[in-house]
């Protein structure tokens, strides 16, 4: 009999991906799929994007099913969540949505930094537990949580994102001790600057990393069962140092 608080280090056999065009999900789930993942699920808004993504899954051998799913409608999460797992086992679910909003403009109006603060938190809150105890109800899985290296200390030029992603991030944690012991595991991972369409015009800091290198980390932390990963792995114990550098300080830095 396996021992529920090992987590497994086999890649799935089954993925679903909610924010089904993520980049960073993409690169994921093709990685996945050239290793051992057979069926993939894309829950997103519905639209072309997400058509296509599933498209270029299928290419590679994959069976690929779109769903349509809206973070900011917490109430439909477990309607939604449950018609796939009615489906059959999935093996990981990765959370992937999110949104880095405008901070700029956000700070101005409270209504859109709230949009921010709904999609990464309270819609991960709402989606981590629904998809949590479908796990739980099939005695085994992975939660894998896109967090970011932004949620271990709120800067001035991206608050309102860094602080929803410290309350991803804490959720996430805490669901994952939630669960030790039933046979599900959640991970957290914590990239930094990925070079997406979403980042496409922001100043590109050191360290900047790619969406594929970010899926070879997860497959990596997969293998090892890790709990916590960062991309690249250099960044933990900067953002260590970060985490204590003195307010006065750490207000006068270029980060
Ligand atoms: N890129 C980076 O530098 C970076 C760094 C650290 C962490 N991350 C995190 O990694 C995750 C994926 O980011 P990415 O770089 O792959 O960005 P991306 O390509 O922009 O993906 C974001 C995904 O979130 C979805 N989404 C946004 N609002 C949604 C809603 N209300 N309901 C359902 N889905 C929604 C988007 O769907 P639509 O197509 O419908 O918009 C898209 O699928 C995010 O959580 C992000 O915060 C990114």
């Amino acid at each position: 009999m396996k021992d529920a608080t090992v987590p497994p280090t086999e890649l799935p056999r089954s993925l679903l991906v909610l924010g089904g065009t993520s980049e960073i999900a993409l690169a994921t789930a093709r990685r996945l799929i050239a290793r051992r993942t057979r069926t993939v699920w894309l829950a997103g808004r519905p639209c072309p994007a997400l058509e296509k993504a599933a498209g270029s899954l299928r290419a590679l051998g994959a069976d690929v099913r779109t769903v349509a799913f809206d973070a900011l409608d917490p109430e439909s999460h477990e309607t939604v969540l449950g018609k796939v797992f009615a489906e059959g086992a999935i093996d990981m679910v990765l959370l992937a949505f999110g949104v880095l909003g405008d901070q700029a403009h956000d700070e101005r109006d409270p209504v859109r930094a709230v949009r921010v603060a709904g999609t990464n938190y309270t819609g991960a809150v709402s989606a981590g537990l629904v998809a949590g105890r479908a796990l739980q109800g099939q005695g085994h899985g992975r939660l894998v949580v896109l967090s970011a290296t932004a949620a271990e200390r709120a800067r001035r030029a991206d608050f309102i994102y860094g602080s929803s992603k410290a309350g991803l991030d804490a959720f996430a944690q805490g669901l994952g001790d939630a669960l030790h012991g039933t046979g599900v595991h959640v991970m957290v991972v914590r990239p930094g600057f990925v070079r997406t369409r979403r980042t496409a015009g922001l100043r590109r800091p050191p360290l900047a990393t790619t969406p594929e290198a970010v899926a070879t980390a997860i497959e990596l932390g997969l293998r090892r069962g890790s709990e916590t990963i960062w991309v690249p792995g250099s960044l933990r114990p900067l953002m260590a140092a970060l985490r204590h550098t003195p307010r006065a300080l750490f207000r006068r830095l270029p980060v």
